[in-house]
């Protein structure tokens, strides 16, 4: 049973962990892979940030968060960012993170999702938010320095929250 609750300051130190683990290959989001812990749980616990943790058998394995995209005029289309525990990935950890969040952004009455910056070699999530409804409505052409591959491209992903 995966528990998706909201994260509380005792999540810190696992939150950090599986941030770190995330961040330092380099390939799948654009944070510095030496990025510090205090900058790191700055960005993930942002105050307009809502920061979601998800537990098994008490553990936490995976953490999200959703937020505005963009201030006042531009703050009905949420965004979010997901990250699991590479010992917990594959497992419908991620799928149950996006279904909670689409959710949760519904109940908090946004009207769209957006993803700024899904790397284009980043399949395992490209499949999973292609799943859960996604679009690719944009590319970025090199955007991302991909630590093993290089300039690759960026997607911007969109799914309305409001015709189902
Ligand atoms: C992307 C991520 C969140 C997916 O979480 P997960 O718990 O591993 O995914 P799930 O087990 O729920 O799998 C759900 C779907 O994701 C896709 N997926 C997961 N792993 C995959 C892989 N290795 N290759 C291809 N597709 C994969 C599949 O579509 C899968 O559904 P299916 O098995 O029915 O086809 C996770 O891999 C992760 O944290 N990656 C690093 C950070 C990241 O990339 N975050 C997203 C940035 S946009």
């Amino acid at each position: 049973m995966l528990d998706i609750r909201l994260a509380t300051e005792a999540d810190r130190d696992v939150i950090w962990n599986i941030f770190r683990v995330v961040a330092a290959p380099g390939d799948t989001y654009a944070f510095d892979p030496h990025m510090s812990r205090e900058a790191a749980l700055a960005y993930w616990f942002r105050p307009d940030t809502r920061t979601y943790a998800a537990e098994q058998d008490r553990e936490v394995v995976g953490t999200y968060i959703l937020r505005p995209n963009q201030p006042a005029l531009g703050s009905h289309i949420a965004n979010a960012a997901f990250m699991v525990a590479p010992r917990a990935r594959g497992l419908g950890v991620g799928r149950k993170m996006g279904e909670h969040c689409l959710s949760e952004a519904r109940r908090l009455g946004f009207r769209a999702m957006q993803f700024n910056f899904v790397v284009s070699t980043n399949e395992a999530a490209i499949r999973l938010w292609k799943q859960l409804g996604f679009e690719i409505v944009g590319t970025l052409p090199g955007a991302f320095r991909h630590s093993e591959k290089g300039y690759v491209d960026v997607h911007i992903m969109f799914r309305s929250l409001i015709e189902d």
